[in-house]
């Protein structure tokens, strides 16, 4: 998601006590940024927030971290959180590339990732670029407890397709559960909370594919 520059989100989320913008500083104290200490879930490619602000609001034992890349979307999440009537503590945001996460999280930080409609880079020249290419699925067992678990959902039916090859192929990872068709999934769809992607998406028709990943033993 790339929206037109906004001017006035860089001094917004540069001022905001809510949102880091140098992730390498809290790197092993991610605790400290949230008012009390929880588990700690990261969205990777947060966008607007919508997905990580009410899972947030309906885990409050959990502490939630929205990451992003572009500024004036993260500015998006930024306004929407803060148009919340009662302030949801356990949510921040963090304004950095994905690429970097081992800059700023210490080995076994966090506790569960999201990965919700990544873009799906479907020329090979650039699939080292995808969300769940070995490469950051190399950087998410670093930075991931033990027992920890990715949830990663796409309408993109290569990405998925490409997703669930690597799976295959990783001596690290495996699939815990996968549907073809969550919303219709009564099981893998209980208490899912849908992105803004997800919404426009099964809006439109398209199925939902949604995969668990999980460690090998
Ligand atoms: C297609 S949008 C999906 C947004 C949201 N998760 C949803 O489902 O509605 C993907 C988001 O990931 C962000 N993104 C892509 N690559 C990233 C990276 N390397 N690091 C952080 N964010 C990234 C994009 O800027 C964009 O906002």
């Amino acid at each position: 998601m790339r929206l037109r520059n906004i001017p006035a989100a860089y001094p917004a989320i540069e001022e905001s006590p809510f949102c880091v913008t140098d992730g390498t500083k809290v790197k092993g104290k991610w605790n400290t940024v949230f008012p009390e200490e929880h588990p700690l879930y990261i969205e990777v490619g947060t966008g607007k927030g919508r997905f990580i602000l009410e899972n947030a609001k309906r885990n409050k034992d959990k502490n939630y971290l929205g990451i992003e890349l572009y500024e004036s979307v993260l500015y998006r999440a930024l306004q929407r959180f803060l148009k919340e009537e009662e302030p949801v503590l356990n949510l921040r945001f963090l304004r950095a590339d994905a690429n970097d996460i081992l800059d700023m999280f210490e080995k076994e930080e966090v506790d569960g990732i999201f990965l919700n409609f990544s873009d799906p880079w479907p020329k090979k020249r650039h699939a080292k670029r995808r969300l769940t290419s070995p490469n950051f699925l190399e950087k998410y067992d670093k930075i991931l407890k033990q027992g920890g678990v990715i949830e990663f959902k796409t309408d993109n039916a290569g990405l998925f397709e490409y997703t669930k090859e690597v799976l295959e192929e990783s001596k690290t990872w495996k699939i815990k559960e996968i549907t073809t068709d969550l919303h219709n999934d009564p099981n893998m769809n209980e208490g899912n909370i849908m992105t803004e992607y997800e919404e426009k998406f099964s809006s439109a028709g398209n199925p939902i594919y949604k995969v668990i990943m999980e460690r090998e033993e």
